[in-house]
């Protein structure tokens, strides 16, 4: 079980890399300019080779439906570990994400605070 979530971890982090990589060097390889975020342009990084270009872009395609499917499988195995495990590991995400951000104003811990607090006077 846990090797399985450590290969799934590492295959997500391959393709969060792979992805962006792959599109930049299709673009590159296509001889075509892309914006980033419309606040520059980045320009070919290569002679350009359409042959090689249109690899790219089959790799980029399929790489990202696996992406998609890698995020959907990894969701898929949070709710069963919730639901039918019921091992608190998705709990556990959450108490990492609370050590990792302060309580905001919506939060229900800060509610009961506030709550506590108005019962107290
Ligand atoms: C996490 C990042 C990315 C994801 C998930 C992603 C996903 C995709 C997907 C699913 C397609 C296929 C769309 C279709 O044909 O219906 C696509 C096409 C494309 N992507 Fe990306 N992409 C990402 C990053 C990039 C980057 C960084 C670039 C270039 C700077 C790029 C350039 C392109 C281009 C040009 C196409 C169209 C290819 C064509 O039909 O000529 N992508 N992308």
């Amino acid at each position: 079980m846990q090797l399985a979530a450590k290969a799934m971890h590492l295959a997500l982090y391959a393709v969060l890399v792979a992805v962006p990589i792959s599109g930049v060097l299709m673009m590159a390889a296509k001889g075509r300019a892309f914006d980033v975020f419309w606040l520059f342009t980045v320009p070919p990084l290569m002679a350009t080779d359409r042959a090689f270009g249109e690899s790219l872009e089959e790799a980029h395609e399929m790489l990202s439906y696996l992406m998609l499917i890698l995020v959907g499988l990894h969701a898929a195995a949070a709710v069963f570990h919730q639901a039918i495990l019921k091992d608190g590991v998705l709990a556990a995400c959450c108490r990492s994400a609370e050590l990792a951000s302060p309580p905001r104003c919506e939060d229900a811990r800060v509610r009961d605070f506030r709550h506590k607090k108005l019962n107290a006077v």
